[in-house]
């Protein structure tokens, strides 16, 4: 069987990320959606509810598991025998993080592979920051998130249209 993790912050999930989670289902049998802690991030959702997002917009998707993981994202995947990373990747900008990320990841754990897929053109310009800016000024998300999770995201980020 194999296995490939999606990592991310995921603050929120988008609907590029689910694109990306979709297509990697069809490749791998078994896909580990991993909320991770992002130092580097200050979050507006906790762990406890970006996890919580993810349940929420995979349900019913088979073969998708979403945990929650803090430390090296190598040792993660060795731990539960994945063979690799996949991310999307939007435009050049995003090249030289994940290139980089990609390497260490290699470097960490010899027997993991980064695979990229190319983000669809609706998404390009897609991203958590976008989607909460929007939000927090009572803005319409709803062609950004998963219907299921919209009014989650839109009541913990602007509350009767004043933000938080
Ligand atoms: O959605 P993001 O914030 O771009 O995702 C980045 C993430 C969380 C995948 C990345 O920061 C990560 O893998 N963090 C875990 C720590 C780790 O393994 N870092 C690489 C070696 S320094």
């Amino acid at each position: 069987m194999k296995t490939a993790i999606c990592p991310g912050s995921f603050d929120p999930v988008t609907l590029g990320h689910m694109d990306i989670i979709r297509r990697a289902s069809k490749i791998f049998d078994h896909v580990i959606v991993a909320v991770m802690v992002n130092p580097a991030k200050k979050t507006a959702f906790t762990l406890e509810e970006r996890i919580e997002l993810l349940k929420k917009a995979t349900a019913g998707m088979e073969g998708v598991e979403v945990v929650g993981f803090e430390g090296f994202l190598a040792d993660y995947a060795r731990m539960r025998g994945a063979c690799a990373i996949v991310k999307g990747l939007r435009a050049v900008s995003d090249f030289e993080y994940e290139f980089q990320m990609a390497l260490i990841n290699q470097k960490l754990n010899g027997e993991l592979d980064t695979m990229f897929l190319t983000t669809q053109a609706q998404n390009m310009y897609l991203s958590s920051s976008m989607v909460k800016d929007i939000a927090s000024f009572g803005g319409d998300i709803s062609s950004f998130v998963p219907a299921a999770i919209l009014e989650d995201i839109s009541n913990r980020l602007c509350k009767g249209g004043v933000p938080k």
